[in-house]
């Protein structure tokens, strides 16, 4: 990745930041801090959502490296391996329009980091009037978009490992938690009446227990999701007819899986056993694919004949659809 690409991306996360402060000025003409975290707690609001679209239209591996798509900053400029790769496999993780997904994914965040530099530095400047809290609080975000920006790194670079990506939907929601926190404090600043500080709960206890299950269950429909066993229950509200089917926890809760496995920890039939997932590049498994057409059951009915197939499997994948 050159510096040159580098720097166009930064400059992309500025000028979506800059825009939306544009945008908090001509409405109410002026900024208040106040106004500019809830602006960016709304648009990380939106970025979560964009981030569950990128996920569910398989845009992840849109762009397999990081931070740039094939090492330059937007999808234009590496037409002609994201065509390439398009044209070896047409429903693969690298099309056009997953790249602008995936990148577009990024653009946002980097927009939501370049807010956050803005409301720390705010923070810090005006300690004095506004409170050491609201300064440190303000950090706390900071370092804590940057891990999340790491995570996202990671869950392209290790290709939608399920740990990491289920990592990435919870830290992007406590992103959007302190967020929230941040304008309860700043709307005391204002005087306004919505602060969280003002509201008493006489239940706490149970607040704490209803939140820690609210957590656990986020983080359990985030593990089915990333490990692509939605289908392992095919009928509702039963599993296969039994309100308690057999289960394997401990390979279902296997939390660092090599790719290219099923979830029962036996090897991906589609890998052969000298192939190391993580090694292996578009190209082969393109041909992979091809080779396995060309001897398996749905030989003669092409590309389209594998979908059933999948959605039969998908019971017992995990990562392994994507490797
Ligand atoms: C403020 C920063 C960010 C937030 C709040 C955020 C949030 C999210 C969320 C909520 C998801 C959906 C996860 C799921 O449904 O399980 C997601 C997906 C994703 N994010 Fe981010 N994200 C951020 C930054 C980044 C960055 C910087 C990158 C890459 C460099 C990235 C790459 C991805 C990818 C590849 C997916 C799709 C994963 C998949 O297809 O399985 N994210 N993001």
């Amino acid at each position: 990745m050159s510096l040159i690409a580098w720097i166009q991306l930064l400059l992309i996360g500025a000028a979506i930041g800059a825009v939306l402060l544009m945008l908090l000025w001509w409405k109410a003409r002026r900024v208040s801090f106040h106004r500019l975290v809830l602006l960016t707690t709304f648009f990380t609001f939106d970025l979560i959502l964009f981030g569950a679209f990128t996920r569910l239209t398989d845009s992840g591996l849109g762009c397999p490296d990081w931070p740039g798509c094939y090492g330059v900053s937007n999808p234009l400029a590496a037409l002609t391996q994201i065509r390439e790769a398009e044209n070896l496999m047409p429903t693969g993780p690298v099309t056009l329009s997953k790249a602008w997904i995936e990148m577009l994914h990024r653009y946002f965040a980097m927009g939501v980091g370049f807010l956050i530099i803005i409301i720390t530095a705010w923070s810090w400047i005006k300690k004095s009037t506004m409170g050491q809290k609201i300064a440190i609080t303000s950090s706390a975000i900071l370092a804590l978009v940057c891990v999340q920006g790491a995570f996202g790194a990671w869950t392209v670079t290790l290709k939608l490992q399920p740990l990491i990506v289920t990592i990435h939907l919870m830290l992007g929601l406590s992103l959007l938690a302190a967020l929230t926190y941040l304008s309860s404090m700043s709307a005391q600043l204002e005087n306004k009446q919505y602060s969280f500080r003002q509201v008493s709960n006489p239940h706490v206890k149970l607040t704490t227990i209803v939140l820690i299950i609210l957590i656990a269950q986020i983080f359990l429909g985030g593990w089915v999701s990333t490990n692509y066993a939605v289908l392992a229950c095919d009928d509702f509200p039963m599993c296969h007819g039994s309100w308690y089917p057999a289960m394997n926890f401990s390979e279902g809760f296997t939390f660092w899986r090599e790719l290219g496995k099923t979830a029962d920890g036996t090897t991906n039939a589609t890998l052969p056993k000298s192939v190391t997932p993580e090694a292996l590049t578009l190209e082969e498994a393109a041909q992979l694919i091809d080779e396995r057409a060309a001897k398996g059951p749905a030989k003669g009915k092409g590309r389209a004949a594998k979908k059933p197939a999948a959605k039969k499997a998908a019971p017992k994948k995990s990562s392994a659809k994507k490797a």
